[in-house]
Parts: C-alpha cells; sequence; structure tokens
C-alpha cells in the first residue's frame, strides 16, 4: 500500500467554471473523487488538497514528508511558472511526483513554457484535462507494481 498525496494549487478550486475550454467541465471534487476510488481499488490510499497560498503549497510539501507520504502528484498552476519556493520545498522532501496540467502549457502563452518543476519530477502529464490526473496516478502505479508481461 502506497499513500499518495494530490496537491492542487491557486484557482484550481475553481474548475467547472474557470475558462472550461481550458480546462474542462468537471469540479475538482468530480476529478479527485474518481482519483480517489482508482487508487483504493489498486490497493493505494489517495489524499488530496488544494490551496492557493504559496507559503500554505511549500507547508503542505513538508508535511508530506513528516506524513510518510510516496508519491506526490502536483498541479502547481500559475506557481509552475514562477515559484522556486515550491521546487525547493519538493528537492527538501526528496518526495518523487508526478507534475500535471489539464491545460496544454505548451500550446499555450510563451509564459507558461517555462516550468520550474518539470526537470526534477518523474514525468510531466499535460493536456488531457481532468484525464490529466488520471494518467499521472496510472503512471505512479505502474511504478510501484510493473504491470507483467
Ligand atoms: C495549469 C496551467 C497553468 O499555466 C495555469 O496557471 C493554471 C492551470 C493547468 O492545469 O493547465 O492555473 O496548471
Amino acid at each position: 500500500m502506497a499513500r499518495i498525496l494530490v496537491i492542487n494549487g491557486p484557482n484550481l478550486n475553481l474548475l467547472g467554471n474557470r475558462e472550461p475550454e481550458q480546462y474542462g467541465y468537471r469540479s475538482l471534487e468530480e476529478i479527485m473523487g474518481d482519483l480517489v476510488r482508482f487508487a483504493g481499488a489498486c490497493g493505494h490510499e489517495l489524499t488530496h488538497v488544494q490551496s492557493n497560498g504559496e507559503g500554505e503549497l511549500v507547508d503542505i510539501v513538508q508535511g508530506a514528508a513528516t506524513s510518510a507520504v510516496d508519491y506526490i502528484i502536483i498541479n502547481p498552476a500559475a506557481y509552475t511558472h514562477t515559484s522556486v519556493a515550491l521546487r525547493d520545498a519538493l528537492i527538501a522532501v526528496g518526495i518523487p511526483f508526478v507534475e500535471v496540467h489539464l491545460s496544454s502549457v505548451q500550446a499555450r502563452e510563451d509564459f507558461r513554457h517555462r516550468s520550474y518543476f518539470a526537470d526534477i519530477a518523474m514525468g510531466v502529464i499535460s493536456g488531457f484535462q481532468g484525464e490529466s490526473y488520471m494518467l499521472a496516478l496510472q503512471a505512479i502505479v505502474n511504478r510501484i507494481e510493473p504491470p507483467a508481461g
């Protein structure tokens, strides 16, 4: 059994209403509910948290180390493109993580092409709206227990 923590950054609490052409029509609760169920069916424990504050996100990452989290899925949202503090926190705790984006960040404005996380992540999944999170979770589940064959 692995402990997986999903961390969502600023404005992702508005999913469903916020620029649905970019981010889809599903709410964060709906997307996270599917993840909790899928992780549970695979024998893992998944919890999720959302914050609009950079400092609070740093505290959440630091707290993940003390609560023995094995893997992190993180959508740093706008902090993807700005936050050295959040990058440093992930390096400090050393918990493997997948960076997730709902929209296809490389197909958007230039400032979204820069990520402070991509080079230290297990991998990056971007552009599949809510499904991006499920693809990240599937990658972690496969890492824990590689499919036979
Ligand atoms: C986002 C992409 C970011 O550029 C943006 O600031 C977000 C959401 C995404 O999931 O597509 O808030 O991380």
